[in-house]
């Protein structure tokens, strides 16, 4: 099995959803001796925003592409292989600023692809991906579950479901700024949940 461990904090080695992606990621090891794991650290190396240069290469509309151009190219290309090649892909994804940190986003944005991931037809837009998995480790210092701004979690739902995932689970630790105790508490919880994630790749097992 091929799972793709994604991180976006900037906060490092004082990250809480660093922590328990990894700890997901472990969960899926011990399951599976043989699992074959991609490492992508969005912080450590960012993507760059899309640009018009880079689309018009990547449509292959460009005639001539500069050679910043095309090493963007090549790691939109391999962002996108990796993301196609897993079957789980696990992905740390604090809340910053009500929404996700500007470093997933810019990595969500070269997942979109019209034609490969999704396509428009007279009925809509269709997602083409199948068969993939996505753990989302959602972190927050509030409180959203009962209400509030939250342009994190419900954007990634709808992302993923755009592209055709059907199987999408959150672990969420939140209230994590409000104070010691409350931190402790939504991290054991979130480290419960983990434990008790199913470790297919269909997720459809619970162990
Ligand atoms: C730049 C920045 C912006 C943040 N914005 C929000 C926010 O809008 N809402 C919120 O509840 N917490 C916010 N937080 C708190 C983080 O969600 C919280 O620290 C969480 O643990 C971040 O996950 P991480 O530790 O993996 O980076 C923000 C933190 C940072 C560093």
């Amino acid at each position: 099995m091929k799972l793709l461990h994604v991180d976006s904090s900037i906060l490092g080695a004082d990250s809480a959803s660093r922590r328990l992606t990894q700890a997901v990621v472990d969960r899926f090891a011990r399951a599976d001796p043989g699992l074959e794991v991609v490492r992508r650290d969005l912080a450590a190396e960012p993507l760059a925003h899309l640009s018009g240069a880079l689309l018009a290469a990547a449509r292959g509309g460009a005639t001539e592409v500069d050679e910043a151009v095309a090493r963007d190219l090549a790691r939109d290309r391999q962002a996108l292989a990796e993301f196609l090649a897993a079957d789980v892909v696990v992905i740390g994804a604090p809340m910053y600023n009500f929404t996700v940190p500007t470093q997933l986003k810019a990595w969500l944005d070269r997942l979109a692809v019209a034609g490969t991931t999704f396509k428009y037809t007279a009925e809509g837009a269709v997602g083409l991906v199948r068969g993939k998995r996505v753990v989302v480790v959602s972190t927050r210092g509030g409180v959203y579950a009962e209400g509030g701004p939250d342009f994190q979690e419900p954007y990634l739902r709808a992302f993923f479901a755009f592209l055709g995932v059907t199987d999408l689970e959150v672990v969420r630790a939140e209230g994590l700024a409000l104070g010691p105790a409350p931190r402790q508490r939504a991290l054991d919880e979130a480290a419960a949940r983990v434990a008790a994630l199913a470790t297919d790749a269909a997720g459809a097992v619970a162990a």
